[in-house]
């Protein structure tokens, strides 16, 4: 992976970076458009990174279909598909990893201790191997967009981190390959994840902007239109730091992760006042 990305550089060609877990949808295929407007060779990857799974999370029964992502990155125009073994990726006695303390600390952080660790870890990792001028990461999961931009900053990788926007179904849920493993009736709740969103972008709009407030009134929504919907997190927060703010300005973050069953969801708004 390393010699072909050496060759296209000294090709004078950028090379764009999709990083993914693989079980690819719109959201996925989004940012392999993103990297193709920007880049000239696009390198996807498919891991399953094991070690940003905690150990009572969905690791084994993360959904896999190789064949399916693969016809999807050739329609796509991907040159590189790189989808390294687990072996490959990580030597059994490894002791270095990629840790941050602040940014990744609240929100999913509380939940998934050491799930940033892994994301780092293995980012850092697939940076090295694919050695790509930019690479593009999803606002769907805004924390882990901030914690990279932060490793990448604060470790000076020489990589432009671009971010695409979140992609979602037709009714508004947002995209995810975790959707899969939704019943019908959980399915239905789910949508009212981005309904609380909407209602609390609705109510920054007329000018209610304690983030007090807002919270209450995403959790009331929630309470009553979806009851099996058990919210792990509201957090209103900096979109850079993370950071809690009490009132909500242009730009702040909404931020929610909930499980419905034993399905984990996250979604999340960037407010524009
Ligand atoms: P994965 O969940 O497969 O997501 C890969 C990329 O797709 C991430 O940057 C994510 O934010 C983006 N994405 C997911 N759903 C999206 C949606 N609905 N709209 C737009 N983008 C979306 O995130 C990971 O994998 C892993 O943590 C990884 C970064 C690959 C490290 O293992």
């Amino acid at each position: 992976m390393q010699s072909i990305s050496r060759d296209a550089h000294q090709s004078g060609l950028r090379v764009g970076f999709v990083p993914t877990m693989g079980f690819l949808h719109e959201g996925h295929l989004s940012l392999i458009h993103l990297a193709r407007e920007q880049a000239d060779v696009v390198v996807v990857s498919i891991f399953v990174n094991p070690i940003q799974f905690g150990p009572n999370e969905d690791l084994d029964r993360y959904p896999r279909d190789f064949d399916r992502d693969e016809n999807l990155c050739e329609s796509c125009g991907v040159d590189y598909l790189f989808f390294p073994s687990v072996d490959e990726v990580y030597a059994k006695d490894s002791t270095v990893f990629v840790d941050e303390s602040q940014v990744s600390a609240g929100l999913c952080g509380v939940g998934r201790p050491g799930h940033f660790k892994g994301v780092l870890t293995v980012v850092a990792k697939l940076f090295n191997m694919v050695l790509p001028d930019i690479a593009v990461f999803g606002q769907k999961d805004a924390q882990q967009a901030a914690v990279i931009k932060r490793m990448v900053r604060d470790l000076n990788f020489p990589v432009e981190i671009v971010l695409g926007s979140i992609v979602r179904e037709p009714d508004g849920l947002a995209m995810s390959s975790r959707n899969t493993f939704l019943s019908a009736d959980d399915r239905s709740q789910a949508v009212w994840l981005n309904k609380a969103l909407q209602l609390a972008e609705g109510m920054v709009k007329d000018g209610r902007i304690e983030s007090l407030a807002l919270e209450s009134a995403m959790l009331n929504l929630l309470d009553k239109k979806a009851p099996d919907i058990k919210s792990e997190y509201i957090a209103i927060v900096d979109a850079t730091s993370m950071k809690p703010v009490n009132l909500v300005c242009n730009g702040t973050l909404i931020a929610l992760a909930a499980y419905i069953g034993k399905t984990r969801l996250i979604d999340n708004r960037i407010i524009e006042v």
